[in-house]
């Protein structure tokens, strides 16, 4: 599978599989239902519950652990060094591994000493448990400050992006400094099926618009996307949609949409306009 790599140790299939909001059975069972289809990058959290069933999937699976790319994140209450560290642990036992590779922190929050915490996020890098570090839902100027005003070596920006909502900014930064761009909810959760013009699109190739979407995405340097399907049917459409091309055309055409529809705006989440 196509992978993102870069100077910060990130090593990360462009596909991977969202787990949220999955719990339990279900989770365990989509993940490796997934990996046997050949997915090799799962996300995750501690937010959402999973890691332990994710953890069950990776110990039960015949696929080696170091085949698969692991993606979880600490939450924006545990952002303190020792809460980070203790969230981490917790995560990597949860998920029956001694490492991950990759550890996000999942949102940013007003009320932290940032430079401390991001020396502990450092920290857990430069002791090889976590093979790559990054942040989610970070606005530019917050990415700006963490990159170069404190020099951390992040490999990888989670946000929201698909063809309804543009990143041209954050991709932009993201290309410059050598960091990977995830694309979250990256089907709209499922709005894009319900597009005319992707619709035609789909039809004109003879696939399905969620594939168009993804094309979409996974076209574009420096751009992965995790979309979460738990049945076997749209695990497999999205990863097909790793061979997909879409023409000019059709490019043109998915630039004509709206680009300012955020779907996940927690009422914690950050400024989104600052640095525009
Ligand atoms: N960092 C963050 O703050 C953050 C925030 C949100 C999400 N995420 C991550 O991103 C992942 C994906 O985002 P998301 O779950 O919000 O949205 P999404 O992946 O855009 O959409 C998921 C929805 O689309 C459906 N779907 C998937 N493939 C399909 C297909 N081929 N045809 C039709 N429907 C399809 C799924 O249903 P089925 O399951 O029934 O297939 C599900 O209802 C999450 O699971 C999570 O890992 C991260």
């Amino acid at each position: 599978m196509q992978r993102l790599t870069n100077a910060n140790r990130l090593n990360m299939p462009k596909l991977g599989l969202g787990t949220w909001p999955m719990l339990g059975e279900d989770c365990t069972k989509a993940v490796m239902q997934a990996l046997e289809l050949g997915y090799r990058h799962i996300d995750t959290a501690a937010a959402y519950d999973n890691e332990e069933a994710v953890g069950a999937a990776l110990t039960a699976t015949s696929v080696p652990r170091e085949e698969i790319h692991v993606t979880t994140k600490v939450w924006w209450d545990q952002l303190e060094p020792q809460k980070l560290h203790a969230s981490f642990e917790r995560s990597l036992k949860a998920l029956s591994s001694d490492y991950v590779d990759l550890f996000l922190i999942h949102w940013p929050t007003k009320d932290w000493d940032l430079p401390r915490t991001i020396k502990a996020l450092v920290a857990l890098k430069e002791s090889g448990k976590a093979k790559a570090i990054g942040v989610a839902n970070f606005p530019l100027p917050l990415l700006r400050e963490v990159v170069e005003g404190l020099g951390a070596p992040l490999a990888a920006l989670q946000v929201e992006f698909h063809v309804l909502l543009g990143q041209a900014k954050l991709l932009d930064y993201c290309l410059a400094h050598d960091i990977a761009l995830t694309a979250y909810s990256p089907l709209a959760r499922n709005k894009v099926s319900e597009v005319p013009e992707l619709i035609a699109i789909a039809d004109k190739h003879g696939m399905l618009p969620t594939q168009v979407a993804l094309a979409w995405l996974l076209d574009q340097q420096g751009v992965a996307a995790v979309p979460k399907a738990a049945g076997r049917t749209n695990q497999l459409s999205n990863l097909n949609a790793l061979n997909i091309r879409l023409d000019d055309e059709d490019r043109a055409k998915i630039a004509a949409l709206p680009k300012d529809q955020r779907l996940v705006n927690p009422a914690f989440a950050p400024n989104w306009s600052d640095g525009e």
